[in-house]
């Protein structure tokens, strides 16, 4: 019935001859407002959400990205009514179960960040059955945040460099930035260039901390279920007339 709600429009197109982000993070946000506006449940905004992500994974595959991180869950949101964080470990289940096959087609990687061992067993079964089975892919990398917070992740990857520190596996004087980017979840992944956030907000709500340093950021006021492919390509359009400079002058 999603179909209904969903508006499809294809004009604007991205030059895949200008640099492309490798990385791109997308704050999902707006699912509650856009089923609200709707009378309809929350949850049906989150269901809504999934159809987004279906079109925006098989776009960015076919653009080359290397790099897709979707912020499903975080850290905060386990305050949330307990309905809506069963609908969404639900939801999550459902996705994976019925879009393994599709996305393992694809090319992509299923990959999660965060503390999943605090979801519900189903969701950490499913979500590392689709991490075995696609791992290989040379597609898109689908990086699923759940239970994610970037203060979270910065403690968690102190706590991990410290028992190595411990071990004697590292050195006081081997702690750098670089070294230090291998203990985060996005170990060996690029920084994300674009963190788009859909539905008006303008905040980074504890989302990659370490690694937005020099993200580039692009707002809009479009709830997440109603982001089409379009609304991407307008995001890495705008992304591609930036100038950065990461702290040096322009030559
Ligand atoms: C934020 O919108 C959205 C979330 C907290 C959940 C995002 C989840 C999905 C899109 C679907 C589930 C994910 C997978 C991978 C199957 P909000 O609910 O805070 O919206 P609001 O600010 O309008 O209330």
């Amino acid at each position: 019935m999603f179909f209904l709600f969903k508006k499809k429009k294809k004009s604007s197109r991205v030059s895949i001859d200008k640099e492309m982000p490798k990385h791109i993070a997308i704050i999902m946000d707006g699912n509650g407002r856009w089923a609200k506006e709707k009378n309809l449940p929350r949850a049906m905004g989150h269901k809504a959400g999934v159809e987004t992500i279906r079109e925006v994974v098989k776009e960015c595959n076919r653009l080359g990205i290397k790099y897709l991180t979707l912020y499903a869950f975080s850290t905060e949101n386990w305050v949330r009514p307990q309905e809506e964080i069963n609908s969404l470990m639900k939801l999550l289940v459902e996705y994976l179960k019925n879009e393994i096959e599709e996305l393992h087609k694809n090319n992509v990687v299923v990959n999660h960040i965060g503390d999943i061992s605090k979801l519900p067993q189903k969701c950490q079964t499913e979500l590392i059955n689709a991490y075995n089975k696609t791992k290989n892919n040379t597609g898109v990398v689908m990086n699923l945040a759940l239970n994610y917070g970037g203060r979270d992740e910065i403690v968690h990857a102190v706590k991990k460099l410290l028992k190595d520190y411990e071990k004697g596996n590292i050195k006081l004087t081997d702690i750098n930035e670089k070294s230090f980017s291998n203990y985060l979840y996005t170990a060996g992944m690029p920084d994300p260039d674009l963190i788009i956030r859909p539905s008006g907000e303008k905040r980074v709500s504890n989302f990659l901390l370490w690694q937005c340093a020099y993200s580039e950021f692009w707002y809009a006021n479009i709830y997440w279920p109603d982001f089409t492919v379009e609304d991407l390509h307008k995001a890495i359009q705008d992304y591609q007339k930036r100038d950065r400079r990461f702290g040096g002058v322009k030559e």
